[in-house]
């Protein structure tokens, strides 16, 4: 089979796509529709940069294939208000930005879940998504500054 019709939202915005059956979600996004916010670290599920929302929930798009998709709803960074950065900005949470985008997709499912917290906290919810850069302190402070944010709003 050398293509496969996949028909999905991304961003909200319904997309009709013919795609080779190996092609990652990872790649979809950038090359067929000129979103590049989404990130390649790893290729293999261990770092998180590529993270996305996959029917409200984070994935590695680097290990799912936009063939997969069928019917779901796909959100990339670029879904995202833009103050959702602003406490990582603020606080230090963004360096070579390499993880930014993966830490900000794991982060914002986090602000819209915060129950998650009553059995695991911020650090163990952000585990993964690695960053070579902050030493974390910088991107755990950020999401509980952005909680706090949150609960005052
Ligand atoms: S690029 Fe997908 S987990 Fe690293
Ligand atoms: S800021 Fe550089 S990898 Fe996280």
């Amino acid at each position: 089979m050398d293509s496969v019709s996949v028909s999905f939202t991304l961003n909200g915005e319904p997309q009709g796509l013919t795609v080779p059956p190996a092609e990652r979600l990872l790649g979809t996004p950038r090359y067929r529709v000129g979103l590049t916010g989404t990130k390649e670290g790893c290729g293999e599920g261990e770092c998180g940069a590529c993270t996305v929302h996959l029917d409200g929930l984070p994935v590695n798009s680097c290990l799912v294939l936009t063939a997969q998709v069928r019917g779901q709803s796909v959100e990339t960074v670029e879904s995202r208000k833009p103050d959702t950065l602003e406490p990582f900005l603020a606080g230090g949470a963004t360096q070579c930005g390499a993880c930014t985008p993966g830490v900000v997709m794991a982060a914002s499912w986090i602000l819209e879940h915060p129950e998650l917290l009553r059995t695991h906290n911020t650090r163990e919810l952000m585990a993964g998504n690695l960053c070579r850069c902050t030493g974390y302190d910088g991107i755990v402070d950020s999401v509980t500054a952005a909680l706090t944010r949150n609960r005052r709003a």
